[in-house]
């Protein structure tokens, strides 16, 4: 087969990728790096029968050749990102379901919609079977991911009737893995990323709301058995199991070993967020002969040693374009600054041939892992706003490029000026 992944470069999206290519089909990735990164799919760069193109699909999809499935993946995922992004999420929901549908029905291709457990708002009914049409609010802050999605589902289902595209629709409920971004907001980052700095576990809410949790594994397992059946309806694929946010910080710490125990913000509450949700499988168990099989603790364990990894690789955390933007930092707000808290040493990469064509027009392209001149400077008065950081490394990306050595002194200077404390 030839798959086309959207959002191939997210969370999710690689996972897929790896799924596929291991399985000995031909992936496209189609990612516009919103909120993902070519680290999640760096290892399947070279790989003959995987291509990456970086293409936003809310825009008209050309793709040359024969397609056999599009898993239409794309789409702000976490809370903090869709919040951010209120109306590219809307947008990629309809528009770019509807091109990812419109290139299905040209290709004569299956069609796999990414839909959510969100879909079923805050639920009257628990657990949530598929028959439920949920309750949401459409007008409050998470409106914009769940009408997206719920539009997206009345869309694929319209293809399917009216214009004979094969279209599955899958349910996802909450799931974690590695590849979580750490500054997603999502519970399992926020909590790994705490017990692993040896902080307390911020819990929003009175830690009393549960959440089931889904090992990525499972749902991939679960995707491909859906793609490959005849089920036309939305599938629930998710895991039953509901814990308390309080015992998943308890089961965190204790795996991380972390002393700092747990504090409760019931201020910090985001508003319409669902009390309890969990799915109801009976569907996917019966149709797809489906259910997850790793266990939380088993799964975490895998996704912290990730995080564990990432944070001691990083020593101190490198931010990308793709950090500055997820951490909302053209709005500087008091959360994101929280989201700084445990940042003292800083080593940002500075890309030399991506400077800002106000400062240098007509300068080479961007490098990646770099940080441009407006970046640059974005992120230091974030940082200096934060008054936490206490010594700054400044590397360049590509020096060769940078003749003039233009980059470096710009940004020393810069840095000295905002931060006014010593540079390394
Ligand atoms: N992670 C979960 O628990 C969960 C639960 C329910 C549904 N989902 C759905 O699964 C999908 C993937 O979620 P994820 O957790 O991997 O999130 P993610 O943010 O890691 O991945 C989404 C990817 O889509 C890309 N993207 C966003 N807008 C795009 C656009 N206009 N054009 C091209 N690419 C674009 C992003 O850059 C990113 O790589 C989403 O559709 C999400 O709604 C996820």
């Amino acid at each position: 087969m030839r798959v086309l992944i959207t959002g191939g470069a997210g969370f999710i999206g690689s996972h897929l990728c790896d799924r596929f290519l291991a399985d000995g089909h031909d992936v496209i990735a189609m990612d516009n790096l919103l909120t993902g990164t070519t680290d999640n799919i760096a290892h399947l760069i070279g790989h003959e029968r995987f291509l990456f193109i970086k293409h936003n699909v809310t825009n008209y999809i050309y793709l040359k050749g024969p397609l056999d499935a599009i898993l239409h993946f794309a789409s702000p995922a976490s809370p903090i990102d869709y919040l951010e992004l209120p109306i590219q999420t809307l947008k990629v929901g309809a528009l770019g379901t509807h091109n990812a549908l419109g290139l299905a029905k040209e290709k004569g291709a299956r069609f796999l919609l990414a839909s959510t457990s969100e879909v079923y708002g805050d639920p009257l009914v628990h657990p949530q079977p598929e028959s439920y049409w949920g309750n949401v609010n459409p007008v409050g802050p998470r409106g914009v991911y769940d009408e997206a999605k719920r539009f997206a589902e009345a869309l694929t289902m319209a293809y399917h009737h009216y214009h004979g595209v094969d279209t599955r629709i899958v349910r996802i409920f909450n799931t974690y893995g590695p590849r979580m971004r750490l500054a997603d907001g999502r519970v399992v980052p926020n909590f790994i990323q705490q017990a692993l700095r040896h902080e307390p576990l911020t819990a929003y809410g009175d830690g009393m709301q549960t959440r089931s949790f889904q090992y990525v594994d499972d749902l991939v397992e679960g995707i491909v058995r859906l793609l490959h059946s005849d089920e036309t309806e939305p599938v629930n694929i998710g895991n039953p199991r509901e814990f308390t946010i309080r015992e998943f910080a308890e089961l965190v710490n204790r795996l991380t070993g972390n002393p700092a125990g747990i504090v409760f913000k019931p201020e910090l509450r985001i508003t319409d967020d669902p009390q309890t949700r969990q799915p109801d499988i009976t569907k996917a168990r019966r149709v797809l002969g489906w259910e997850p099989k790793v266990q939380l603790q088993e799964g975490l364990v895998r996704t912290i040693a990730y995080f564990d990894e990432l944070l001691r690789e990083e020593g101190v955390k490198a931010y990308t374009m793709k950090d500055v933007d997820q951490l909302g930092i053209t709005r500087i707000t008091a959360e994101t600054l929280e989201r700084l808290a445990g940042t003292e040493r800083l080593h940002v990469s500075f890309d030399a041939d991506a400077l800002d064509p106000s400062v240098a027009p007509g300068v080479g392209t961007p490098v990646p892992g770099g940080l441009t001149y407006r970046e640059g400077h974005l992120l230091m008065e974030l940082l200096a706003e934060s008054g936490r950081v206490t010594s700054l490394d400044i590397v360049e990306v590509n020096p060769v490029l940078d003749t003039r050595n233009q980059t470096a002194e710009v940004m020393v200077g810069m840095a000295a000026s905002l931060l006014g404390q010593r540079i390394l």
